[in-house]
């Protein structure tokens, strides 16, 4: 029997006989559904283990993408059944992230190609503001790290034991995926982190999303300041969604990059 487990006006993913069918509003632009499936294919290439891509395919004029169904619930179910344990699975969250940087894929779009492209985009940003941000990305280091660039508990699916603990976790959404630099990867998690939790999480001494970032560092011996360093850029680039409840934190960012 057909399940609807995800919705919103672009897109519903429903489960059928083992497969996760992810079908698209009639008017969804056909070019984004093929990249989509294209990018997502080369994730599985660079030998990451995700649900793998089926069928994509056109019925009624309407676009879909059926991959393997990974039986679970998102990141986000977790923490909110049992905050208690957020610290651990958050650990477990970056643990992942670092196990898939590993990986790579040549035919992944460069990720600071499409930051440049999306900060020259953006209208709303002064142009000294621009030209900075430009500056100061020209000045990272190019790496061909995987990066999901959606990375966010909703887009994490886990299984637990009866404990409660995680005993498996993938990651689905991969339209977003880039060769690059880690840590721009973990800064943009970073904002994602901010927004759905804030500043302070119960139980946890500072903020869900300051948690995260420290286990990254200290699992991949990173400082920190090389983390933080990408947060103007990553979140001018997140400006372009113009979601609105976003606004105020991304300026805010993009805005420490004056006094750096
Ligand atoms: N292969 C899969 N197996 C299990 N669950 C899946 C699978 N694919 C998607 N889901 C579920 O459906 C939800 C939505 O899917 P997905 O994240 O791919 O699309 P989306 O969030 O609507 O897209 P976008 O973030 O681009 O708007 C996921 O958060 C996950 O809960
Ligand atoms: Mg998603």
């Amino acid at each position: 029997m057909k399940k609807c487990i995800s919705q919103n006006e672009l897109k519903s993913v429903y489960v059928e006989d083992g497969t996760a069918k992810k079908i698209f509003a009639a008017d969804y632009n056909k070019s984004d559904v093929l990249y989509e499936a294209l990018n997502t294919a080369r994730v599985e290439d660079a030998g990451v283990d995700i649900p793998k891509l089926l069928a994509v395919s056109v019925e009624n004029g309407q676009w879909s993408i059926t991959s393997e169904y990974i039986d679970g619930i998102t990141l986000t179910e977790l923490i909110s059944k049992h905050p208690e344990k957020a610290a651990v699975y958050i650990r477990k969250m970056a643990e992942y992230q670092v196990e898939f940087q590993k990986k790579t894929n040549p035919l992944l779009l460069k990720l600071k190609d499409k930051l440049v492209r999306q900060i020259n985009d953006l209208k709303e940003l002064d142009s000294s503001i621009k030209y900075e941000l430009l500056t100061r990305l020209n000045t990272m280091p190019k790496h061909t790290k995987l990066c999901h660039g959606d990375y966010c508990p909703d887009n994490i699916i886990v299984h637990t034991d009866d404990d409660a603990n995680i005993t498996d976790i993938t990651a689905v959404d991969w339209v977003h995926a880039t060769q690059g630099n880690a840590s721009a990867d973990i800064a943009n998690t970073y904002l994602m982190l901010k927004l759905q939790y804030g500043d302070s999480f119960e139980g946890i001494d500072g903020s869900i999303a300051d948690l995260y970032m420290s286990d990254f560092c200290e699992i991949t011996g990173t400082n920190q300041t090389y983390v933080t360093g990408w947060l103007p850029i990553v979140a001018a680039a997140r400006m372009t969604k113009n979601k609105a409840g976003e606004k105020e934190l991304l300026e805010h960012w993009v805005n420490i990059v004056d006094f750096q």
